[in-house]
């Protein structure tokens, strides 16, 4: 008897400027671009099986061992459902194909990081569920065309698709079909960029992505601003800055974008806060770092960005990351011991990960 199955894994994606919004909150369009890098060590992954077989009664999943309910017309049902038209297609073109797209499959999905971490598990969840769907069903679509799928799952998650610097072009069709995923450049292009996480605290966060969001889109006015007058600039400037491997640009517009989009949080009514007071210490430690590199006459050596929750991202060049990780051990207490590749640490309140 022939087993289907198949297993794909996907990274955790940072971005650098923000999505945040929603024009059409099933197909999951934003109301901006946005652009990331793809983390691309085995510290942030979901590992996902996919097994397709006439023996069992309907889809099922399961995250981290525990059962997920997939409900009608929710993300994952709709993720299945648009791999399983896609394998379809393909089974009406090759009549020699076995005919797997009618067979419920079961799935098996684990994180290697807590999934509350306030880390964006959905982002890797999601791209690793498409990536393992399309390696069962033996799919030629490319990382774009899957990238489509991965974002009516969760939007950030049609970013980590592709590894290195990508971009999610919000697109303008009403169907969503120009709104996916491209490299902007490959990882080997800048292998120099680290990435380092301060997990501030890994409690779930109190507003999600999803709601947080919507409330942003209906009210604040300063979204509207960002969206119409600084987005589609920085997206440009970054990518250049990402091409010329300049890092004092990218650092300063990636900074800039985190600001804004806290800002938008701030500006929506009730107002939501993701970063708390050790947030803004580990903004002002790298602010001053970088005072003081350009005050001896030299480039920016550091960016802090923060998504929907506490926790810290610092991007910087490899030849930084030993000195801001001791930066950052000295000016927060470490709560508990933990393993670094580098053997940087001591102790881990504020729990640094250097992400090679
Ligand atoms: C702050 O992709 O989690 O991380 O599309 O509703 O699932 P949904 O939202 P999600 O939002 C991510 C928001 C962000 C910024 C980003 O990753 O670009």
């Amino acid at each position: 008897m022939t087993v289907y199955q198949a297993t794909a894994s996907a990274p955790v994606n940072i971005a650098c400027i923000k999505y945040w919004g929603k024009r059409d909150t099933k197909l999951i369009l934003p109301t901006n671009s946005s652009l990331s890098v793809t983390l691309d060590q085995d510290h942030l992954r979901s590992t996902t099986t996919s097994r397709a077989d006439p023996s069992f009664d309907k889809d099922r999943l399961w995250l981290n061992g525990v059962e997920e309910e997939i409900k009608d017309g929710g993300r994952l049902a709709t993720c299945i459902k648009e791999m399983r038209a896609l394998r379809k297609q393909l089974e009406e073109q090759d009549p020699s194909l076995p005919k797997i797209a009618a067979f419920p499959v079961h799935i098996a999905s684990h994180n290697n990081f807590p999934t509350a971490a306030g880390l964006a598990s959905s982002a890797s969840g999601f791209a690793a569920l498409v990536a393992s769907l399309s390696a069962l069903y033996q799919l030629p679509a490319d990382a774009s065309r899957l990238s489509l799928i991965a974002r009516q799952g969760s939007g950030s998650a049609c970013r980590s698709l592709f590894g290195g610097f990508v971009a999610w072009q919000m697109g303008e069709r009403a169907d969503g079909s120009d709104s996916y995923a491209v490299e902007v450049a490959p990882r080997e292009h800048w292998p120099d960029i680290h990435a380092l996480i301060c997990v501030v605290n890994d409690e779930k966060k109190g507003t999600s992505s999803t709601s947080g969001m919507q409330r942003t889109v209906e009210t604040s006015p300063l979204l509207q601003h960002r969206i119409k007058h600084v987005v589609p600039q920085r997206m440009a400037a970054i990518s250049e800055a990402i091409r010329a491997r300049d890092f004092d640009a990218f650092a300063r517009i990636t900074m800039a974008d985190s600001n804004q989009f806290h800002a938008v949080a701030l500006d929506t009514e009730p107002p939501i806060f993701y970063m708390n007071d050790v947030s803004r210490a580990i903004i002002a430690l790298i602010v001053e770092y970088n005072r003081v590199a350009v005050a001896n006459g030299g480039k920016l050596k550091a960016a802090y960005t923060y998504d929907a929750g506490p926790n810290a991202v610092i991007y910087a060049p490899k030849e930084n990351i030993k000195e801001i990780v001791e930066l950052i051990v000295k000016y927060f207490p470490q709560a508990e011991k933990f393993k670094d590749p580098f053997g940087l640490f001591g102790a881990a309140g504020v729990q640094p990960q250097v992400i090679p």
